[in-house]
């Protein structure tokens, strides 16, 4: 089987996540609560201030976007790039709720970014790179935006082991249907979850001072069931797996995931772990 060209990648993602935009605005506020320490920590290792002007790639419904647009204050800026129109426009309505005058998105692919050299005082990016074909080319495009002696923090999934939340549904789907082995090298949820990798990338391409970290933590749930809606409704990857199986086999592939995800209750909630890599670097000045 011959492998899809990078732009065939690209398009079906920017179907796939067009496609999930009303999950993410249903279930905005739900994750938001959850997730937004990564937002913090990606705001941090940027090294994001008052005045600066920010790139947020593949910002989807807004994260870490907003609240880089509120670090950096009215006297900066923060662009917001991402493939998914209908993503965009969740994000967009967000913004005019906050109030936000600082903060605008387009759309765009980040292994092109439409923007001149040397144009931005940092760059974030939270759940995008592994989801590109070419990601050495969008590591090569971050180089070439941001201004000397600056800072890009990014946030990607890391091992399925270490990420329960993410892995339950998809090994209950494996016990129905034969998937093909997780290739390492194509485009998805875990490729960028082997230590080093992305570091190595942003090594390659001149950058310094790089950290990383598996950053450990948990999304919490008050039942299975809330678990298996939120998440089916918003990760386009699973959801692609799930249309695989018929009618019968969903009946009962959502409960072994419900029953496996009640495995991890403690006190009154369902506490899922998830890892995360967080890795940070800086351009030459
Ligand atoms: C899992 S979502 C993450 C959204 C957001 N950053 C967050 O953490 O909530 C992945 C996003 O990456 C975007 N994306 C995937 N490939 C992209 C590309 N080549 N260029 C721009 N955006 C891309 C998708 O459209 C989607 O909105």
């Amino acid at each position: 089987m011959t492998s899809p060209l990078p732009q065939q990648i690209i398009e079906s993602q920017r179907q796939d996540w067009n496609r999930v935009a009303g999950g993410w605005e249903k279930w905005d506020r739900f994750f938001d609560e959850q997730m937004a320490f990564l937002n913090h920590r990606l705001v941090a290792d940027a090294r994001l201030r008052s005045g600066m002007r920010v790139l947020d790639l593949g910002s989807g419904t807004g994260y870490p976007a907003l609240l880089a647009a509120q670090t950096v204050g009215s006297a900066g800026s923060v662009v917001g790039i991402d493939l998914a129109e209908q993503m965009l426009e969740a994000a967009r309505r967000k913004t005019a709720a906050l109030g936000l005058s600082n903060m605008t998105f387009r759309t765009g692919d980040v292994t092109n970014l439409p923007f001149e050299a040397a144009s931005f005082d940092a760059v974030t990016t939270r759940f995008c790179l592994m989801f590109l074909p070419e990601i050495p080319k969008a590591v090569a495009e971050i180089a070439r935006v941001l201004k000397p002696n600056t800072w890009v923090s990014a946030a990607v999934w890391s091992a399925p082991e270490k990420n329960p939340y993410l892995k339950i549904p998809i090994d209950v789907i494996r016990q129905f249907i034969e998937l093909p082995p997780p290739d390492p090298t194509a485009p998805g949820i875990f490729r960028l979850a082997k230590p080093g990798e992305l570091a190595g990338m942003l090594q390659q391409t001149g950058f310094f001072d790089i950290t990383e970290q598996e950053f450990h933590g948990d999304v919490r749930f008050t039942a299975g069931d809330e678990y298996f809606s939120s998440l089916m409704d918003i990760a386009a990857p699973i959801q692609n797996l799930w249309a695989k199986l018929v009618p019968v086999q969903q009946t009962e592939a959502r409960q072994r995931i419900i029953d496996t995800a009640e495995q991890y209750k403690k006190g009154a909630s369902i506490a899922l772990p998830i890892a995360v890599r967080m890795v940070a670097a800086r351009k030459p000045g």
